[in-house]
């Protein structure tokens, strides 16, 4: 892969509540260069609402976009002539959004006669530790988000193999609900966070669901539960607020970690001689996970890789990267290709639309 030349692409991120563009130039493994990276976040305007309102999503994507990717080409000092190609999330997430992300990336493409990728959310977030380290394949992926929670191996760009994941709440989603129960804004990630560290985290023996089972499957909505049925209890006082915090987040931490480890036996068995684990997903923002986890790998021989927080929340700049991998390889898509609000990681090869690489003149 060294011979191929690097790639400059603007990546556009609206599958969620971050509207974002960046551009990158690189090459294959990486790290590549992040020439811009701008994120609008629209945490103020969902906030009322306790969580994300899908349809206030896509109206302040509509309006903020054309804007946020002025300021990414200008940022990075290039017009779209620049460019090698533009790349946009197409999928998983909310529909509207992913919509007007991709919509706007076909219509630069056609404008500039430049190549499209559309780009899987998850594959961006899994490919980020290549863009921050150049991190090779094959490696052990923890995928921890809002809307996502799994374990994977990852052999290549569109190469998953999928070894556990949640059958109910995904890890983000369980600190976006367990922050509402105990009256913290949305999202609840950080401000658990924050409270957790003044905390006692043994005063609420909080279950640890799947704990000790073979394969690697989460499940954490008994948490949740648990974390309600204490509020709604008669004993309940406000000042047990932060107790009950860090004791949730000891709970998530010991379901993690006996998760991974759990998926680093098998991983071990299927690539002997691999052993980078990697961390991914806005919980990965998370520095007490980032800890445990670390002490995890240092323990099971594993070396850990997770990128800075601004990279590990939604961002471009990851789908941008994404998009210089594919570029890399030749996968380009037709200006057909559709928006998907579901779209398993595993499937992320099969991009339905794909243009077969041009033959190397
Ligand atoms: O990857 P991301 O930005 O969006 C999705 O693709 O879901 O992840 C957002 C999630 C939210 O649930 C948020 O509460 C969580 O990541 N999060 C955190 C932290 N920062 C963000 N969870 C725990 N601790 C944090 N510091
Ligand atoms: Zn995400």
């Amino acid at each position: 892969m060294d011979c191929v030349r690097a790639f400059t692409v603007l990546g556009l991120e609206t599958s969620c509540d971050e509207t974002a563009a960046a551009v990158v130039r690189g090459r294959t493994p990486g790290p590549g260069e992040i020439l811009s990276n701008v994120v609008l976040s629209q945490i103020d305007e969902h906030q009322p609402y306790g969580g994300v309102v899908p349809e206030i999503a896509a109206r302040a994507h509509v309006e903020a976009l054309d804007a946020v990717v002025e300021q990414a080409l200008a940022d990075a000092g290039m017009g779209l002539a620049d460019l090698d190609a533009v790349a946009a999330t197409a999928g998983p997430g909310l529909i509207g959004g992913v919509m007007v992300g991709l919509t706007t990336a076909k219509a630069l493409a056609l404008a500039a006669g430049k190549p499209l990728i559309a780009i899987n959310h998850l594959e961006a977030h899994a490919l980020t530790a290549r863009l921050t380290d150049g991190t090779e394949f094959p490696f052990l992926l923890l995928l921890i988000s809002g809307g996502h929670c799994q374990l994977l191996a990852v052999e290549g760009v569109g190469r998953f193999r999928l070894y556990g994941a949640t059958i109910d709440d995904a890890v983000g989603e369980a600190f976006d609900k367990t922050a509402k129960l105990l009256g913290l804004p949305y999202p609840g990630g950080p401000n658990i966070e924050a409270l957790a560290r003044t905390g006692n985290a043994r005063r609420f023996p909080l279950p640890r669901p799947m704990l000790g089972r073979d394969g690697a499957d989460f499940s954490l909505s008994g948490l949740k539960t648990a974390v309600r049925q204490i509020v709604r209890g008669e004993n309940w006082d406000e000042a047990m607020r932060a107790d009950l915090a860090a004791s949730f987040q000891a709970a998530v931490l010991d379901v993690l970690i006996d998760r991974s480890a759990s998926a680093m036996t098998r991983f071990r068995a299927e690539f002997p001689g691999a052993h980078t684990f990697v961390v991914a997903g806005g919980v990965a923002a998370n520095s007490a996970i980032r800890n445990a986890l670390s002490e995890l790998c240092a323990h099971e021989g594993f070396a850990i890789k997770i990128p800075p927080p601004r990279l590990c929340t939604d961002n471009a700049a990851m789908v941008a990267w994404a998009g210089v991998e594919h570029g890399q390889l030749g996968l380009f898509d037709a200006l057909t290709v559709a928006p998907r609000a579901r779209w398993p990681l595993q499937d992320a090869a099969a991009g339905g639309s794909r243009i077969p690489a041009r033959p190397k003149s």
